[in-house]
């Protein structure tokens, strides 16, 4: 138990886990323990089902976790040819992706090859579709670009230094499309952090229009277009938390992490004891 409180040793280190670590410490158990019971994790030939009409995703037996409905039905409204998942873990969701819409090309990625080695496990099929990617790496080109690029709890996890920044302009950058962030959205400032980086050039498409996405059993998420959608746009990171308890010690760590930015390129600096011009 002191092992399991005290798990997060490195020093250098401010996310949320340790990575290295995560599967045995916490994740497995979690999946096990609070998902599995709950919710289809694993889904069969015929449990899902998308009906373009409705926009909704039908699921025989036990309900899928609402973010998980969340993402499989923008999947099907979006229609696109290829789906990346950024940390995908135990891989359940890229595997009910590949599932529903085996016309699609799904892939996923996780820095931790615990997590990979588990999903692969969980889902033999995935093989050949799941590698490791560090997604607050320097971007790679060897990354599989796909037109929608998704993460589901990764985002808000991250912590260290300005690496969510990095993230998530990795994830703009290796998306043709869309970006979809299904996250706590009191972990991170998304939207004003997604803002900077668009207003200081860090975003590699040329318009990135916000907008916010909900799933038909309640979840929802922030959807990153490179073009206009005929969706509901968002404004504010209020806007998300409207309906949301808040926890103040979130907030505070947010506006912290958001502090740290120093976007783009400034000709004009303030006046220090070195000089500088205003
Ligand atoms: C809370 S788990 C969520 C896993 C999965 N998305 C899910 O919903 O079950 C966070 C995942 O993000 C991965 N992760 C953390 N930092 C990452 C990074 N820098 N790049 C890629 N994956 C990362 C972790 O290894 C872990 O699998």
């Amino acid at each position: 138990m002191l092992k399991r409180l005290f798990y997060k040793s490195r020093r250098f280190y401010d996310d949320d886990f340790d990575w290295e670590s995560y599967t045995a410490d916490s994740y497995e158990r979690r999946l096990r323990g609070d998902v599995e019971p709950l919710y289809k994790a694993i889904s069969d030939e015929g449990d899902l089902s998308f009906d373009a009409v409705t926009g909704q995703v039908s699921v025989r037996g036990e309900a899928l976790h609402p973010n998980v409905q969340l993402i499989l039905e923008t999947i099907g409204q979006l229609a696109p040819e290829s789906v990346h998942e950024v940390g995908c873990g135990g891989g359940d969701h890229v595997a009910h992706a590949a599932r529903l819409y085996p016309g699609i090309r799904v892939t996923g990625g996780d820095r931790g090859h615990t997590q990979l080695s588990l999903a692969l496990s969980r889902h033999p099929k995935l093989a050949g579709r799941i590698g490791v990617q560090d997604i607050t790496m320097p971007f790679s080109h060897q990354w599989p670009r796909a037109d929608l690029v998704y993460s589901q709890a990764v985002i808000m996890h991250i912590h260290t230094a300005v690496s969510h920044f990095v993230a998530l302009a990795n994830m703009v950058r290796q998306a043709r499309d869309h970006v979809l962030l299904v996250e706590n959205v009191q972990c991170h400032n998304f939207v004003a952090d997604l803002r900077a980086l668009a207003a200081g050039g860090h975003l590699d498409w040329e318009q990135v229009h916000l907008y916010r996405v909900r799933g038909s059993t309640g979840a929802q998420g922030i959807l990153l277009s490179r073009r206009e959608l005929d969706r509901p746009v968002l404004a504010s990171d209020a806007e998300l938390r409207r309906d949301e308890r808040v926890s103040p010690r979130r907030l505070k760590r947010s506006d912290e992490d958001s502090a740290r930015a120093l976007t783009g390129w400034r000709k004009a600096w303030p006046k220090g004891p070195e000089g500088g011009t205003e």
